[in-house]
């Protein structure tokens, strides 16, 4: 469907995530949308760039980062019309009226300013955005995560965007949220009656949720040493991943309906002392090891990494949702860099049964739901059946679904969809600012208790599935990670 008019305002319109992700999907949305009259992308950049090296700029990373089934030059330079270049230091009030002159005559039309920008900018871009006059009735505002470090600044953060923008012109995003796995998991659940009757403590026996990566920290050293998995990941994307397996059915999806059923989750997360951060946590840090037969340095070794640094790159933690429906079922949640592959998925184990009136060859009966959001999105049920000849053993099958293979369209960049949203000003799948700080509240004693303790984080090599404390966590309760049970 077409879009309608708008001005996009790309706050660090040069970095790594614009160039990536945001110009890339709003190319692939200028290809495919039947009109695309009125669109006007506006990079943001302190840097003294010209509009045409600016486009030259990002025709070079749409180039690389959109499929090369897909890019074409005619298409390109379509686009490339619309889009624009503004220097701008955000710090500098002054500098506002430059992008006021572009946006003069534009007041009713739809205006979003994306700060892919660091949240320590959040503030400061809203307030001179407030006072240059630029923030209109149809203004939205989207902040990348990790907004803040801890709960402290996250409120900070919101309470000086709120004076700009009300709450429901500030999108939060949490691109996990956009993925295609991610709302198939919602349809799942919401659209059969399969798995509700099942989607509880008496049928499931443990949750695991895993996002793990085999990049290292990039050319985001700096960025991340201050940061790390906890906030990198735990507190926005697995947290997000967890709410959706565990929230009650919304009675329908309506933006505040999920939201306070998100909420709801995030509000029943146990919270841990300092003794449980200790025994139910695992943080660790790669060092030297091989990718694929090929050798990679340490985290410690890498550009803009503090060679003393603590920063963990992997985290593991067990997690438990203290609710009737969840009473007892734990969550086990890990990411990592430099992990053996790249992995992101949700496993729900199911409880054996009853009475083993069969016998299984090969372990234990195993009834197992996997949805799996990267390398490919997918959906497999693991279930028991008969082994074919005489006996009467059984055996693992599995319903493997492929979705790319069963609807055979391109799938959406989870960015492509979210920007869509934000244009049309659907709130559903953005963090609403109390969801936001529940899961600060959550993640902070485990902060403060690392920090405390002094310990360094636990290494492993590059390559490998993080420290063994890792196995030893889930050991522990009895059972295994998927990929070693
Ligand atoms: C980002 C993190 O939010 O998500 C990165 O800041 C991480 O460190 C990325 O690499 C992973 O996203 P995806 O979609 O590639 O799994």
């Amino acid at each position: 469907a077409a879009l309608g008019a708008f001005d996009f305002i790309l706050f660090g319109g040069s970095g790594d995530l614009a160039m990536r992700k945001l110009l890339p999907a709003l190319y692939y949305r200028h290809r495919d949308c039947p009109a695309t009259d009125g669109w006007r992308v506006i990079g943001i950049g302190r840097h003294d760039t010209s509009r045409e090296a600016y486009v030259a700029q990002a025709r070079e990373s749409c180039r690389q980062f959109v499929s090369p089934m897909d890019f074409n030059d005619a298409q390109w330079d379509a686009f490339a019309e619309c889009l624009d270049y503004v220097q701008l230091d955000a710090t500098q009030a002054g500098d506002f009226a430059a992008l006021g002159d572009k946006l003069k005559d534009s007041e009713s039309r739809t205006r979003v300013f994306y700060l892919a920008t660091a949240p320590s900018l959040f503030t400061v871009i809203s307030e001179n955005l407030g006072a240059a006059g630029l923030v209109t009735p149809a203004s939205r505002v989207v902040l990348e995560k990790p907004l803040g470090r801890d709960l402290e600044s996250a409120r900070q953060i919101n309470d000086h965007v709120g004076r700009v923008f009300a709450e429901h012109q500030i999108f939060r995003i949490d691109h996990y949220l956009g993925k295609e796995a991610v709302q198939n998991l919602i349809a799942l659940r919401f659209g059969n009656v399969l798995f509700e009757p099942l989607w509880n403590r008496e049928w499931i026996r443990d949750v695991q949720i895993t996002i793990a990566e085999t990049v290292g920290v990039e050319a985001r050293g700096e960025f991340y040493d201050s940061t790390g998995a906890l906030r990198d990941m735990v507190q926005n994307h697995l947290l997000q991943l967890l709410c959706i397996v565990a929230m009650e059915p919304p009675p329908r999806i309506d933006a505040d309906m999920v939201r306070d059923e998100k909420l709801k989750v995030l509000r029943s997360l146990r919270p841990f002392t300092q003794e449980e951060v200790a025994s139910r946590t695992v943080r660790g840090q790669y060092r030297a090891g091989a990718i694929r037969n090929k050798p990679v340095p340490g985290y410690l070794e890498e550009h803009g990494i503090d060679a003393q640094s603590r920063t963990e790159t992997f985290v593991a933690i067990k997690a438990e949702v203290d609710n009737w429906r969840w009473q007892g079922v734990p969550f086990y949640l890990r990411t990592g860099k430099r992990m053996q592959e790249r992995l992101a998925e949700i496993v729900v184990n199911f409880r054996n049964v009853p009475h083993p009136v069969l016998r299984a060859t090969g372990g234990e009966p195993t009834n197992r739901l996997v949805i799996s959001l990267q390398p490919d999105e997918g959906l497999r049920l693991d279930m028991m059946a008969k082994v074919p000849g005489q006996s009467m053993d059984i055996q693992p099958i599995f319903l493997d679904v492929a979705l790319a293979e069963t609807y055979r369209t391109r799938q959406w960049d989870a960015y492509e969809r979210l920007i869509v949203d934000v244009i049309e000003g659907r709130l559903t799948l953005f963090m609403r600012r109390d969801e936001q700080d529940a899961a600060w509240q959550w993640v902070e004693p485990i902060m403060q208790a690392w920090e405390r303790s002094g310990q360094a984080p636990k290494s492993y090599p590059a390559g490998t599935w993080g420290p063994t404390a890792s196995s030893a966590l889930i050991a522990r309760d009895g059972h295994a990670w998927q990929e070693e049970a």
